[in-house]
């Protein structure tokens, strides 16, 4: 966890900052002694004692994202995702000369855009950033702490008043996460960006039966700009379509971690899947949309 990370966090508690953690240490607390222990792979639960009423991804559903993506099927996205989100932190970090820009991760999952936008930036103009990953998963966190040990990984739940300063962040990205308006508009500055990712109609139809994603309501572009308007306008909108040949270890991955996964019903998966050729053609189909504060 860097220190430029920290800085920018708030205790959930009493909205007091951080103290720099000493190397070693085993807690993250705020100047008015509020406690948070740091896990061992070096993720930290704020919402302690909190609870919450959101059902998080399951180890397997995880673990399966992880796979699929590490078999870098989804690395044309990261690529352009890259290449955007590094020219809104370089042109936003412009107005603040002197500090280090910041990048905030809502919904990391298990990190790996955020790990491929941090490889990729310094050919992007911006040296270097600090990054906030939330995620209500720890079993997601786990995997992200490790992937990005410099970030700030915490779990979190991005209904609620994010744990981060006002006006701090240079951009926020969400990758298939909730998105949070009114907050995210709020820890931004006025120069930062919202780079939102969401699949188009049409995203991967051609195993929607196999991945159990039927019936799953592709979001509307013009629905994204209409849940987003109160606290952002839309400036740029880039569709990435990405032809995929996937074995059915790659579909299987898929079915478990999407919705799906939550119910699949792993034997009900094992039967549906036997019957798949040794490739199967898809379409993976997103829109990346970038929004400034309004
Ligand atoms: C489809 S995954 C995408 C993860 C990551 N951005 C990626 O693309 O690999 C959605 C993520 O949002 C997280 N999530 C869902 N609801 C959340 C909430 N209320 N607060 C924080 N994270 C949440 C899940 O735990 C999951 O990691
Ligand atoms: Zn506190």
């Amino acid at each position: 966890m860097e220190p430029s990370a920290v800085d920018a966090l708030l205790c959930p508690v009493c909205g007091l900052e951080f103290m720099e953690p000493l190397p070693g240490e085993t807690a993250l607390k705020c100047i008015d002694g509020h406690s948070f222990d740091i896990a061992r792979q070096g993720y930290v639960n704020l919402l302690t004692g909190n609870g919450t009423k959101f059902s998080q991804d399951t180890a397997d559903m995880v673990a399966a994202r992880d796979a699929f993506l590490d078999a870098g099927h989804y690395r044309p996205l990261a690529e352009v995702l890259a290449a955007i989100v590094g020219s809104a932190l370089a042109a936003s970090a412009a107005h603040s000369p002197g500090t280090t820009p910041l990048l905030l991760d809502a919904g990391t999952g298990t990190g790996w855009y955020l790990q491929q936008v941090r490889e990729s930036i310094p050919v992007q103009g911006a040296d270097t950033f600090a990054a906030v990953g939330l995620d209500i998963s720890k079993f997601a966190l786990r995997r992200a702490a490790r992937r990005n040990p410099e970030a700030a990984n915490l779990v979190w739940d991005l209904w609620q008043p994010l744990p981060v300063e006002a006006g701090r962040a240079d951009a926020v990205l969400v990758v298939f996460a909730p998105r949070n308006a009114s907050e995210f508009a709020r820890v931004l500055r006025p120069e930062g960006r919202l780079v939102v990712v969401t699949p188009r109609p049409g995203h991967l139809f051609e195993i929607a039966q196999e991945a159990g994603m039927l019936g799953i309501q592709a979001e509307k572009e013009a629905n994204l700009v209409e849940s987003l308007a109160g606290y952002f306008a839309l400036e740029s909108a880039t569709p990435v379509t990405i032809p995929l040949l996937l074995a059915p270890a790659d579909v299987r991955n898929v079915a478990l971690m999407g919705p799906a996964g939550h119910h699949a019903a792993a034997r009900e998966l094992a039967g549906t899947l036997a019957g798949l050729p040794e490739s199967t053609r898809a379409t993976a189909e997103f829109t990346i949309s970038t929004f400034r504060p309004r």
